[in-house]
């Protein structure tokens, strides 16, 4: 049976995630003057609320532009043509931060793991304690590898650098919402996310937190660029503007977004999204179907890549859920394209959104020929949630 026409479509994917109606809505509001009283009152709110959500003191520039955009503005604004960038790469978006910095002409150290790893504590802290040098000015890992589904430690890594007295820079692109961040305490000086990811927002903004060492670094630098520029964008937002036109609506979507998940809370939210995963594992793993990433530890609270049962095709499962059932799930990227299928529980998911893609998984797999128990997903994804919330009901006691 076909999805009739008016049945919505439903994301499961890591991102554009869905919109929750408050942040939908606002879109189709009057126009309103960027410069205008009501704006500013409407900046007033975000900014502090945005450094409520990585956790710091330091300012957060709100960049029109996706994600990308801001983390070319976290290397142009630190770092001089020639300096050496150390990458901690662990897929297709930490491997893209090593090409980015090669074209804006900076020297390049990888350290690289196989798809499905985390990267490692031991191999940075030997890079780090080679460069006796210091020549290395900066180290940029990913929390939240969205193209693996691999999660990395970004206290241990953001201590290791900072030791060392190299910039960190964290893309929690799609870490932040899902995972536990805190930029000021655990010493990050540059961290990135973005609006279509846990911020349950429309795509088209990107924030920068930017710490005090990170400054101090951009002060030093000879070519900071124009648009990004931090000494631009900070003094614009500290008078609660914005540099240049800024996509209005895409902010009021930010401001209702924000309350959202601030009504809901920080622990809150990223214990959802620890539930959501626990339940995703549990679910695909009672189906037989292999994980990409195999330790629960190294695994993202916002994504989990699976592995499709041997000789079925990944397009196959994918057109099914989307056909039958109206469920978008994302494919591998690159070398990984058609080999895995990624499930995204980022952003406004809850646990009936897991129940419904289990359920409607095993029956595209069983359309499709597999061997499949109906019904194994559901009650391992149940008993996951239960044992989750026991956990969790009993470390509140504890504590
Ligand atoms: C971890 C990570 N970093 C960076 C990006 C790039 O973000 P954007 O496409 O918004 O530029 C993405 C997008 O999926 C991502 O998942």
């Amino acid at each position: 049976m076909m999805m009739p026409t008016h049945t919505p479509s439903f994301l499961m994917i890591p991102g554009p995630t869905p919109l929750p109606d408050a942040v939908r809505e606002v879109m189709s509001r009057p126009a309103m003057g960027h410069r205008s009283p009501e704006f500013k009152q409407v900046l007033e709110r975000v900014f502090p609320k945005l450094q409520q959500m990585f956790q710091t003191q330091s300012p957060v520039l709100l960049y029109t532009a996706s994600a990308t955009g801001a983390i070319e503005a976290a290397l142009s604004n630190t770092l001089n043509a020639g300096d050496t960038l150390l990458v901690l790469s662990c897929g297709v978006f930490s491997a893209r931060w090593g090409d980015m910095a090669k074209a804006l002409g900076l020297n390049v150290q990888e350290i690289a793991v196989p798809a499905g790893q985390a990267n490692t504590i031991e191999s940075l802290q030997q890079a780090l304690a080679a460069d006796t040098q210091k020549q290395i000015k900066a180290v940029i890992f990913v929390h939240s590898e969205t193209s693996t589904g691999a999660l990395n430690d970004v206290p241990a890594f953001a201590k290791a650098i900072a030791e060392h007295g190299a910039l960190s820079i964290v893309d929690t692109v799609t870490g932040l919402t899902a995972d536990p961040f805190k930029m000021d305490e655990w010493g990050i000086d540059l961290a990135i996310s973005g609006s279509q990811k846990g911020f349950m927002m429309q795509p088209g903004l990107s924030f920068l937190a930017v710490g005090p060492r990170a400054l101090a670094a951009h002060q030093q630098v000879k070519n900071p660029g124009f648009y990004f520029n931090f000494t631009r964008n900070i003094k614009a937002q500290s008078q609660f503007t914005t540099a240049y036109t800024p996509a209005t609506h895409l902010i009021l979507a930010l401001d209702e977004a924000l309350n959202l998940l601030l009504e809901e809370g920080l622990e809150a939210m990223n214990h959802r999204h620890h539930q959501l995963k626990a339940m995703v594992r549990a679910g695909v793993k009672a189906i037989g179907l292999p994980l990409l990433v195999e330790a629960d530890a190294q695994a993202s609270p916002a994504v989990t890549a699976v592995y499709p049962p041997e000789g079925l095709d990944v397009g196959a499962i994918r057109k099914i859920l989307k056909n039958r059932f109206s469920i978008t799930v994302a494919d591998g990227q690159n070398a990984l394209k058609g080999k895995i299928f990624r499930i995204g529980h980022l952003g406004a998911i809850n646990e009936r959104d897991v129940y419904m893609v289990l359920a409607c998984l095993e029956q595209a797999l069983l359309e499709l020929g597999a061997s499949v128990t109906l019904g194994v997903a559901v009650a391992a994804a149940q008993q996951a949630a239960n044992t989750y919330l026991q956990q969790q009901s009993k470390a509140l006691v504890t504590v």
